[in-house]
C-alpha cells in the first residue's frame, strides 16, 4: 500500500536524533528533509549524510520552513518547551523527545499550544513502544491470563558513566537519571497498567559527588484500581541487569575495562566528556547514523529499561530472546515476536519506528494520537512525584492522569494459542 509520505524536520541534530534519524530515512511514510542546529558541524554532517535536505541554524528558522509538516524535538531538555511551542505556533505538528519537559507548568503549556494551534502534540518516545513491551499488553488483554495484578521493572545499567555535555549535568535543566530515563520504565507501567496511577512513593538518589545528578530512583506506583507497580534504575555502572541474559552482549555500552576507567577519570576531574560525546554524534567513531539496519531482529536484550515482568491472576510474563515467556496454569509458552518486525533500521526493538509511525498516522491518516502532550504530561507528573515524595518523605497523589484508549494499537494482534509449548521442565 502506498502511503504519503510525512514531511519531517528535526531540531537538534546530536546523539539522540542519530538514533532516530536512520528509521525516518528508511521508512516510506517519512521524508526527513530539514534539520536545525546551532553547531555548524551537526548541519553539514546532516546535509552530507541525507543528501538533499536543508538545514537551519535556529529551530525558529526550521519553524518557518513551509515544506515541513512536523518537527521532531530532541535539543536539550531544557529547550523542549521552548522549540516545541515554537514550532506549534508556525503550524506545525511535533514530537518531542522524552522527557517531555523540566516540570509541569512547561507541559502544560505545550498542551495548550497544541490545542490553541489545532497541531498534534506526540510526547513519548520511549521503551514502551518496543515490540516486547505492546505484545506483553495484548497478552495482558487477550492471552487468558485474568487481571494485571502487579508490574515491576528493575534496571541496572552504565548510563552515569557515558559522556555528558555540561547542561546535562544540571539537574533543575533535567540532567540526571530520572527525568532521561524514568519516562521509559515509567510509560511502560503506564501502558501496562492501563495509564491511570494513583499515588507514588519513591526516592532518588545521587551518590557521586563528581556527578552531581540523580544516578539512582526507586519507587512503588499504585494504579487507580489497586494494582501496584515498582520500578529501580541504578545507573552507576557496578552490576548490570545485561549479565543476567546469557544471549546478552558481556557488557552493555562498555566493557569493564572502560567503567573502570571512566571512574577513575571522573574522580580525578580528568575526563573529556564533550569529545567523548561528540563521537556518538554524525560523523563521530560510534555515529549511530552509519550503522546498518539489522537484517533479523536481534535478540532482546533489557537496555536502559531493564527486566521487566507482568503479574496476571493466572500467570507471568516476561521478555525471553526473541519475544516472551508466558507462565501459566499448564507451564511456560514460548511467543515467538520475529514475525511482527518491521525491517527498516531501529536499534532498540521496534521503539523508533512505532512512534514515527504513530505520528504519521495521527497526521497523515487522521488516526488518534495515543501518546500525546497529556499522556506525556502524565508520565512526565510520575517521575517529578518520585523527586518530590523522596524529598519529603512520603505518598505522592497524582492529579494529571489519563488512561490509554482501549483502541491502541488494535491492529496489533497476537494469537497467543499458537505460541509454541516450552520444552523445559
Ligand atoms: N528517546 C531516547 O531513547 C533518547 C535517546 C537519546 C537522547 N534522547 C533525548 O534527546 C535530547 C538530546 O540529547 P542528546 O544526547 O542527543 O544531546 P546532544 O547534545 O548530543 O544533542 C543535542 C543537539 O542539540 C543542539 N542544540 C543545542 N541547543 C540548541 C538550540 N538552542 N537550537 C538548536 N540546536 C541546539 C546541539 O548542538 C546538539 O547537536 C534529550 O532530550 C534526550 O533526552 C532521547
Amino acid at each position: 500500500m502506498s502511503v504519503r509520505p510525512l514531511r519531517v524536520g528535526v531540531a537538534g541534530l546530536g546523539q539522540g536524533a542519530g538514533g532516530v534519524m536512520p528509521s525516518m530515512a528508511a521508512m516510506p511514510e517519512i521524508d526527513l528533509i530539514a534539520g536545525a542546529d546551532i553547531n555548524p558541524k551537526m548541519r553539514k554532517g546532516f546535509e552530507e549524510r541525507y543528501p538533499g535536505t536543508r538545514t537551519y541554524d535556529t529551530v525558529a528558522g526550521l519553524a518557518k520552513d513551509p515544506d515541513v509538516e512536523a518537527i521532531w524535538v530532541s535539543t536539550p531538555n531544557k529547550y523542549h518547551c521552548e522549540h516545541a511551542i515554537e514550532a506549534m505556533r508556525n503550524g506545525k505538528h511535533v514530537a518531542v523527545e522524552k522527557p517531555m519537559a523540566i516540570d509541569l507548568a512547561e507541559a502544560d503549556r505545550m498542551c495548550e499550544a497544541a490545542e490553541k494551534y489545532g497541531v498534534k502534540l506526540l510526547a513519548g518516545h520511549t521503551s514502551s513502544y518496543g515490540l516486547g513491551v505492546r505484545a506483553m499488553r495484548r497478552v495482558a488483554i487477550e492471552g487468558g491470563l485474568g487481571e494485571v495484578r502487579a508490574i515491576f521493572i528493575w534496571s541496572y545499567t552504565d548510563w552515569m558513566l557515558r559522556p555528558r555535555t555540561a547542561d546535562e549535568l544540571v539537574f533543575e535543566q533535567g540532567g540526571g537519571l530520572i527525568h532521561r530515563q524514568g519516562p521509559h520504565q515509567i510509560d511502560t507501567l503506564r501502558l501496562l497498567g492501563g495509564g491511570m496511577l494513583r499515588s507514588v512513593r519513591g526516592t532518588t538518589g545521587s551518590w557521586h559527588k563528581e556527578r552531581p545528578i540523580p544516578g539512582f530512583y526507586t519507587a512503588y506506583m499504585e494504579f487507580e484500581d489497586g494494582t501496584p507497580a515498582t520500578i529501580l534504575h541504578n545507573g552507576y555502572g557496578y552490576f548490570l541487569t545485561a549479565e543476567l541474559y546469557p544471549w546478552a552482549p558481556p557488557m552493555h555500552r562498555y566493557q569493564e575495562s572502560d567503567r573502570v576507567r571512566f571512574r577513575k577519570g571522573m574522580r580525578a576531574g580528568a575526563r573529556d566528556e564533550e569529545t567523548e560525546k561528540a563521537a556518538y554524534r554524525i560523523g563521530g567513531a560510534q555515529d549511530k547514523t552509519l550503522q546498518k539496519a539489522p537484517t533479523e531482529m536481534p535478540p532482546w536484550t533489557p537496555y536502559d529499561m531493564g527486566m521487566l515482568v507482568l503479574s496476571c491472576d493466572r500467570g507471568d510474563v516476561r521478555h525471553s530472546k526473541y519475544g516472551l515467556t508466558i507462565y501459566g496454569d499448564d507451564g511456560p509458552r514460548e511467543l515467538d515476536l520475529r514475525p511482527f518486525g518491521r525491517n527498516e533500521a531501529d536499534f532498540e526493538g521496534g521503539v523508533t519506528l512505532q512512534a514515527l509511525e504513530e505520528l504519521h498516522a495521527a497526521i497523515v491518516l487522521d488516526q488518534p494520537l495515543y501518546h500525546s502532550g497529556a499522556w506525556g504530561r502524565a508520565t512526565l507528573e510520575a517521575a517529578l512525584a518520585i523527586i518530590t515524595s523522596g524529598r519529603e518523605r512520603r505518598e505522592i497523589l497524582l492529579e494529571r492522569q489519563v488512561p490509554m484508549p482501549a483502541s491502541y494499537d488494535l491492529d496489533f494482534r497476537l494469537n497467543t494459542t499458537t505460541a509454541t509449548i516450552s520444552t523445559r521442565d
